[in-house]
């Protein structure tokens, strides 16, 4: 059999529309929207309305995706969700957006890998393109960041926002789509970035509630020193192994945690500013959604042929890069 790609054919994206600007946050902690500006980039985000879950966020992609290529959800084989707050501890969210959009023959299931996640799912979903198996499977990030956030904690709470982005994959002889991935773990991260109650290790119960041990609990200074290194080396590792000079590269599309940490790695590849996707003043952190939030936005200054490098960095620790070559 010829050896299958799985291209990117069509992208969609979902925000709520409440913003949480860094007014609102001034009224709530002990922040000001300078320091939030100079030190993460960020100027406001989104948050999805009570009483709605990470699902709601995801099925419009799937519903938008088949919309764009005029077939139905019930054409759609499987459907990967990268998600680190589910709509439960199960079933699993991807279950529930398949239910919502319809996609009544897709096999799904979730991928966590926190900030990395979309990287490791659409490496997961290219592959299953690439067995030869499968020639419509959907890779979404999302994340509902706002229900695991401490609004009284401004280490945290400025950080991030609600949203979702996806993909459809489809095979194609021509080397183009998902060309290359580099995936790595670390598990040295566990200590600086994570939920401390609710799993296995330590179930939930009153104590864990009252400790406000439910909340993201990020060592801040630790992370990004680690991100800073980690996302610039594997995006420059990429560049290397493909032989891809900054001329060639078209733009890169890096999770967005930190502008600082987004300036270090286009640096690092030798690339001026203007090639790098950035939204996170908009929408700050959301997770495994900020990569496909980014290619949807910048989807019509795409051409067919450009190369993209994707990055991405998060708890774990989770990173890599995915060479995406465009070819909607
Ligand atoms: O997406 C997954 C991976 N996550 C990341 O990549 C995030 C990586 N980390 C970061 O982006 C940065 O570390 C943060 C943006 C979270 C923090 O920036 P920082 O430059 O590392 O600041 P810091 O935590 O060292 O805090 C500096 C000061 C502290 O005050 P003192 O101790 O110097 O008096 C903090 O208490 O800034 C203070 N501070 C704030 N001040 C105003 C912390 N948060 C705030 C705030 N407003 N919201």
């Amino acid at each position: 059999m010829e050896k299958l790609y799985a291209r990117v054919s069509a992208i969609s994206g979902y925000v709520p529309e409440k913003k949480l600007t860094n007014a609102d946050l001034e009224k709530m902690v002990d922040t000001n929207d300078e320091w939030i500006k100079t030190r993460t980039g960020i100027k406001e985000r989104r948050i999805l309305e009570d009483g709605k879950a990470t699902s709601d966020l995801a099925f419009p992609v799937v519903i938008d995706l088949c919309k764009q290529k005029g077939i139905s959800p019930e054409d759609i084989e499987c459907i990967i969700v990268a998600t680190t707050t589910p709509d439960m501890f199960f079933p699993s969210t991807s279950n529930l957006v398949a239910y919502k959009s319809g996609a009544k023959n897709a096999w799904t299931f979730d991928l966590m890998a926190a900030c990395s996640g979309f990287l490791f799912a659409l490496n997961t979903g290219a592959n299953l393109i690439a067995s030869g198996r499968y020639k419509k499977v959907i890779v979404i990030g999302a994340d509902k960041m706002s229900s695991i956030v401490d609004y009284t904690d401004r280490n945290t709470c400025v950080l991030f926002g609600d949203g979702a982005g996806g993909v459809l994959l489809e095979p194609t002889t021509k080397v183009t789509g998902i060309v290359d991935s580099i995936l790595r773990v670390d598990g040295v991260g566990k200590d600086f970035l994570y939920m401390k109650a609710g799993g296995s290790q330590r179930p939930s119960s009153i104590e864990t509630v009252t400790n406000k041990e439910h909340f993201i609990f990020q060592e801040g200074t630790t992370v990004f020193k680690y991100a800073v290194k980690a996302m610039a080396d594997v995006s420059y590792e990429m560049m290397q192994k493909h032989n891809l000079q900054a001329d060639d590269v078209k733009y890169l599309v890096p999770h967005q945690a930190n502008l600082r940490i987004i300036k270090a790695t286009a640096d690092r590849m030798g690339l001026d500013m203007d090639k790098v996707m950035i939204n996170i003043e908009k929408y700050g952190n959301t997770t495994a959604a900020t990569i496909p939030l980014c290619l949807w936005e910048w989807k019509d200054k795409l051409k067919n042929g450009d190369n993209l490098i994707l990055a991405s960095f998060g708890a774990g620790f989770t990173w890599g890069s995915i060479f995406l070559k465009w070819d909607l």
